[in-house]
């Protein structure tokens, strides 16, 4: 009997760990949208759930911009993209979301060279690094995470509206709901923490969303935040190589019950595609549905005054 009952058990196991994988991969976007003759821009889409998001916009046949800092991944990623999409209509720009000079360059050459952008999808960041600055002498994390991309999508604006129904969606995170936008000391001089810095990052990156949604109304340019779910990428890079061995080895488990990149990329998916949301603006999403971001994250009082801050900052106002 003991022999029988140690023969079926690791069966309900299986099962259970199976059901357990099944239920933190989240929701799947299930919409057949095409995108034929419809242009998207991906920032930071030579890895992770950029790279995800770019095959399956592929798919549906769009053009489709790889917007990199580093040209031989960027490549070598739009190399892959073109295979697994049997789309050719794939190209990379040189993006460096830490320079203002780049992010201007890059919407200059759009604006020069594309008829059109359907889809601008903010989806480039970095988390927990140490205490660095853009070149423009920002705090790293909210730089690249808010400020390059509220330059960007500002710069292509225009595009957008002429291209109208178009979207603008920006990838924050669940990190949001602890953040706090730091007025008094934007760039965290005064006590810099790596994780204070990438919550006050991604809640600008709701904020923003609805900002612009207000700022966009009647235009048919509609806006969406999202989190992703927690994903195996290489977004760890900078906090995890510096923890000790003991603590990384407690990680390990850890990564078994993460989405993969194909599976985090669905909810931005599912903002760039699904028919339903195209009257909804400025809202935020997690696991292919809506969900109610934090109370600062819908704060319109902060979200103007990050708008006004960020504008005088990147030299739009
Ligand atoms: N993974 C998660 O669990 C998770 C959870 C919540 C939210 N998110 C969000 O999801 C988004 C995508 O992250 P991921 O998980 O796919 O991470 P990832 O694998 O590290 O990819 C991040 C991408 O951003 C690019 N990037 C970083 N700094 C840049 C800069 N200065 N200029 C241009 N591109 C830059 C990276 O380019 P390089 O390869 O050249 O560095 C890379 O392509 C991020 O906004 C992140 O905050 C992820």
């Amino acid at each position: 009997c003991q022999s029988i009952l140690s023969n079926v058990a690791p069966v309900p196991v299986g099962v259970g760990i199976f059901v357990l994988r099944r239920w933190l991969a989240g929701g799947v976007c299930r919409s057949k949208a095409r995108l034929d003759g419809k242009t998207v821009l991906i920032t930071g889409a030579n890895t992770g759930i950029g790279k995800e998001t770019a095959v399956d916009m592929a798919k549906r046949g769009a053009r489709v911009i790889l917007a990199c800092r580093d040209m031989g991944r960027a490549n070598r990623a739009a190399d892959e993209v073109r295979k697994r999409s049997g789309n050719g209509n794939v190209i990379v720009k040189m993006l460096d979301l830490a320079s203002l000079q780049s992010v201007r360059a890059l919407a200059k050459d759009v604006q020069q060279t594309e008829e059109r952008l359907d889809l601008l999808i903010n989806n480039a960041g970095i988390m927990m690094c140490p205490q660095w600055n853009t070149e423009d002498g920002f705090e790293m994390q909210f730089g690249v995470n808010h400020l390059g991309h509220f330059l960007l999508t500002n710069l292509l604006l225009d595009l957008l509206k002429k291209s109208a129904p178009s979207r603008v969606v920006n990838v924050s995170s669940l990190a949001h709901e602890t953040g706090k936008i730091h007025f008094d000391d934007i760039n965290l001089e005064k006590n810099y923490d790596a994780h204070t810095s990438y919550q006050q990052s991604k809640l600008a990156n709701v904020l923003f969303t609805r900002e612009l949604a207000v700022r966009l109304k009647g235009t048919e340019v509609t806006t969406y935040a999202l989190h992703p779910g927690v994903i195996h990428t290489e977004l760890g890079r900078h906090f995890l190589p510096a923890l000790p061995l003991w603590k990384r080895l407690l990680f390990l488990p850890f990564f078994f019950f993460v989405k993969t990149p194909w599976q985090g990329a669905q909810t931005t998916i599912y903002c760039s595609v699904n028919e339903s949301l195209q009257n909804t603006s400025g809202l935020y999403y997690s696991d292919c549905a809506p969900k109610e971001a934090a109370p600062q994250g819908r704060d319109d009082t902060a979200a103007r005054r990050l708008w006004d801050l960020s504008a005088s900052m990147v030299g739009l106002a």
